[in-house]
């Protein structure tokens, strides 16, 4: 599947805000692991559609650009990030515009097969800790280390909008609790890899749990299967 056999990946995935980004970044930095953001590789091609004026929407403008981009990934400070024909993105990924419509990019399956080879190529660096919304149902359904991270709706709106505050793109907590509650939709009925419990997957519910609690289970599943081994 990768092609390092020796890889250990870990697997996370959830809705928006459930606390995958902190808990893997986490996990990833106890254990000497890679972190990977997958969402930042669909927030990448659509950065670029933007940039190049594409209609995002015209899945073969799409088709078109991921067959002529060079998408090429590195290893900096512990993560894996990338570049497109010879540019990062860096916090341009995170704008309104790539917010609006990274869901049409990663609605197209041919967008997705691209990315999924991509992010299991990114196992040649060593074991990682990846988040997303099929890490563990596509990218890497045979690791022994999936989790299903979730918590409460209210409480997930409430961390988003403690996130945001400053950057006040919201008014109050029921806006962040609206927009999530499309993204999630979105998210778990489109056709192309919906955001779905991993066979095997541990569903963990961290609404009264914080990130170092929830990476402490991760931690334990790991010590054990070494402990079996
Ligand atoms: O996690 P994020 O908000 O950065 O994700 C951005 C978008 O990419 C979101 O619409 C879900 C999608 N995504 C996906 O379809 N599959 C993934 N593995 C990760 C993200």
């Amino acid at each position: 599947m990768s092609n390092n056999r020796d890889a250990i990946v870990i697997a996370i995935d959830g809705p928006s805000a459930s606390g995958k980004s902190t808990v893997a970044r986490l996990a990833a930095q106890k254990l000497g692991f890679n972190y990977v953001d997958s969402g930042s590789f669909y927030r990448g091609i659509t950065w670029k559609a933007l940039r190049e004026g594409l209609d995002t929407s015209d899945s073969q403008q799409v088709v078109a650009l991921i067959n002529r981009i060079d998408f090429v990934c590195f290893l900096q400070d512990g993560a894996v990030e990338f570049s497109i024909d010879g540019e990062e993105p860096g916090e341009q990924i995170r704008s309104q515009p790539v917010q609006e419509h990274v869901s049409d990019i990663a609605a197209v399956p041919e967008v997705r097969v691209f990315l999924v080879n991509m992010l299991r190529e990114t196992a040649r660096f060593g074991s990682l800790a990846m988040e997303g919304r099929d890490i563990g149902t596509v990218v890497f359904p045979d690791s022994p280390f999936k989790y299903y991270l979730d918590a409460d709706p209210e409480e997930r709106a409430r961390r988003r909008y403690n996130e945001l505050a400053k950057k006040s793109e919201y008014n109050d907590v029921s806006e962040v609790y609206d927009s999530l509650a499309r993204r999630d939709h979105k998210d778990t009925t489109r056709k192309a890899a919906p955001l779905q419990i991993a066979l095997g997957a541990k569903v963990i519910d961290s609404t009264r749990m914080n990130a170092e609690q929830v990476v402490d289970v991760i931690l334990e599943d790991i010590r054990l299967a070494g402990a079996k081994a």
